[in-house]
């Protein structure tokens, strides 16, 4: 597999007035083309600011991202990583931004509208992305009419509408029950089964088992990475948590420091 996403040596500190933060330290690791990597660690530990330095966001302190071999924050400014993450990203986030005066098909169809597209080209590809995601029905709502699960079916189909190489997604579950989490999970399955890199971070242990590749971080450190071979060694840890749903009651209960 070849690395699509490549985090070299990455460190990220913040200054609350002149104490520094270190929040990552020296991270590095592969997200592999085809995988479905899942990102997990207790609250705090960082993964956002990863997903975020990913993203071409926020600049790290040190270290450097090579996307789709292309040197993140090297000679280059805002404006080109803007470009880039509109070609090649799809965001999903825990809570889905509307934009609220337009409906479900205009809001999906919004990614390609700012891409240039055409407006009759843009409607009928939204069209389409959500007919895949069996939410035609809900085509002329109002996103927030609709349930949390259903929003982030329609977060997904506008994350995917310019048909991006990575999707990125950060506890996109996060507000869901379970049941709609799961079919949330299914669904990334179907598509990363397509051949579409997911890159998604999580609390909930339950969703490891829809990985291909897991990342384990603490602490602000990547401390243990598992591929599909390692997975009995995952499934060992997670056998050891069992009835504990989240990872932060784990590490409160094995009293990791
Ligand atoms: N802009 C910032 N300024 C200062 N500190 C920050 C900033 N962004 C993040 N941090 C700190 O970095 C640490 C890691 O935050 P991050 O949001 O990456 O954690 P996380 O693993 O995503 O947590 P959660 O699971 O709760 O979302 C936290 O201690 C947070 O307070
Ligand atoms: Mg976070």
């Amino acid at each position: 597999m070849t690395a699509i996403v490549d985090v070299n040596n990455v460190s990220k500190s913040f200054f609350t007035g002149v104490i520094e933060v270190k929040v990552l330290k020296e991270v590095s690791v592969k997200i592999q083309k085809g995988s479905f990597s899942v990102i997990f660690g207790p609250s705090g530990c960082g993964k956002s600011t990863l997903l975020h330095i990913i993203l071409g966001l926020e600049k790290p302190s040190s270290g450097k991202i090579i996307f789709l071999d292309k040197d993140l924050y090297q000679d280059s400014d805002e404006d080109d990583r803007s470009e880039f993450r509109k070609n090649h990203i799809g965001m999903v986030y825990q809570q889905p931004n509307w934009i609220k005066s337009l409906t479900v098909l205009e809001n999906v169809a919004f990614p390609l509208l700012l891409r240039g597209a055409a407006k009759a080209v843009s409607l009928n590809k939204a069209e389409e992305i959500i007919k895949t995601l069996a939410m035609s029905d809900w085509a002329n709502y109002v996103p927030t009419e609709l349930s949390s699960g259903q929003q982030q079916r329609i977060a997904l189909a506008r994350a995917l509408v310019t048909d991006p190489e990575v999707i990125i997604a950060d506890e996109p579950t996060g507000n869901l029950d379970f049941e709609s989490g799961q079919e949330l999970m299914t669904l990334m399955t179907k598509l990363n089964k397509q051949g579409k890199t997911i890159v998604m971070v999580t609390h909930d242990l339950e969703y490891l088992s829809y990985s291909t590749e897991a990342i384990e971080m603490f602490n602000g450190k990547v401390i243990d990475t598992y591929n599909q071979t390692d997975k009995a060694k995952l499934l060992k840890k997670l056998s050891l948590t069992r009835g504990k749903r989240t990872f932060k009651s784990k590490k409160n209960n094995d009293n990791v420091n």
